[in-house]
């Protein structure tokens, strides 16, 4: 029989409402619009950081355009406040649905200043801390029958940064950074693989080149080497990032689990 594209909720792929989302590293660059987007799609988003005025500012921003937000403190260094964190939103809403990681950590020295105690630091938060993460939301989601965990990656989780793009000390692409991001993408296939039957999706959004400090944004020379690595000839905007988010969140992905949406314009491709 021919289905009417109601019938098979075709209609409603992308709604969110009544969605609970978790969103730590919410009030960054990346977050701040990826939470806008789920809220505009209906969810319920509660901006999860270390920051607590940022957070506090992005709820407050989410809220003046009617959108449902919220925070809760975490801080990704310490197991202890992710467990905590995730209680929060359980004991609030009685539900997780949604879990998105786009917090990280690095102290950006070079490879060859790097102590190990330091790399250890941004390890503990970049993929520690994710792991801790999924590993909390994921307990709540296997419970509940299901929910979608999504980890932000990063390109130099699958290639290494070019050293003609990056000058220290003005620029340096850590090398902690790039190990953490790949771990991400095996932490997300693993779990994805254990949690299969239990209807919890795990995947990874995997940003380029997407500048967000005032040094990488005001220096055109820096930004002029980006772009020439990216075959669309230029960085990526925040609001780029969104629309991969509410796809994973969705039921538009509901049988995609594992796996990574790579945003980088191509520079990947190549
Ligand atoms: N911007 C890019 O070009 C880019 C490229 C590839 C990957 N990514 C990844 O995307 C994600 C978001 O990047 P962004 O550009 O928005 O970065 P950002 O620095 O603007 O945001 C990161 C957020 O994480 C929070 N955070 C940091 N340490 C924390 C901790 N210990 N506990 C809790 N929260 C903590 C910060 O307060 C901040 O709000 C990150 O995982 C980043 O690695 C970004």
């Amino acid at each position: 029989m021919l289905k009417t594209l109601d019938s098979d909720g075709l209609g409603q792929l992308f709604d969110l409402t009544g969605r609970v989302v978790l969103m730590a590293g919410g009030a960054g660059y990346l977050g701040t619009p990826t939470s806008e987007a789920l809220a505009r799609h209906g969810a319920r988003v509660i901006i999860a950081d270390k920051r607590p005025d940022a957070a506090n500012a992005t709820v407050e921003l989410l809220r003046s355009r009617r959108l449902q937000a919220e925070t809760v403190f975490v801080d990704f260094g310490e197991e202890s406040s992710i467990h905590d964190a995730v209680e929060q939103v359980r004991t609030r809403h009685g539900r997780l649905d949604v879990a998105i990681n786009a917090a990280a950590y690095s102290t950006c020295k070079s490879m060859e200043q790097m102590t190990a105690s330091e790399w250890e630091a941004g390890l503990r938060v970049s993929l520690t801390g994710a792991f801790v993460f999924a590993r909390e939301a994921g307990r709540v989601m296997v419970e509940q029958g299901g929910g979608s965990i999504i980890q932000f990656g990063s390109m130099y989780g699958m290639v290494s940064p070019d050293p003609r793009v990056y000058e220290p000390p003005m620029f340096v692409n850590p090398v902690d950074y790039g190990a953490a991001k790949a771990g991400i993408l095996q932490l997300v296939r693993y779990q994805a693989v254990m949690w299969g039957p239990k209807k919890v999706r795990v995947n990874a959004i995997v940003p380029g080149p997407f500048p967000n400090s005032a040094k990488e944004m005001n220096d055109s020379a820096f930004q002029g080497r980006l772009a020439h690595k990216v075959p669309m000839g230029r960085v990526g905007k925040s609001s780029e990032i969104a629309g991969a988010a509410v796809f994973l969140a969705s039921d538009a992905s509901s049988y995609v689990t594992g796996t990574q949406i790579v945003i980088d314009g191509g520079w990947t491709a190549w």
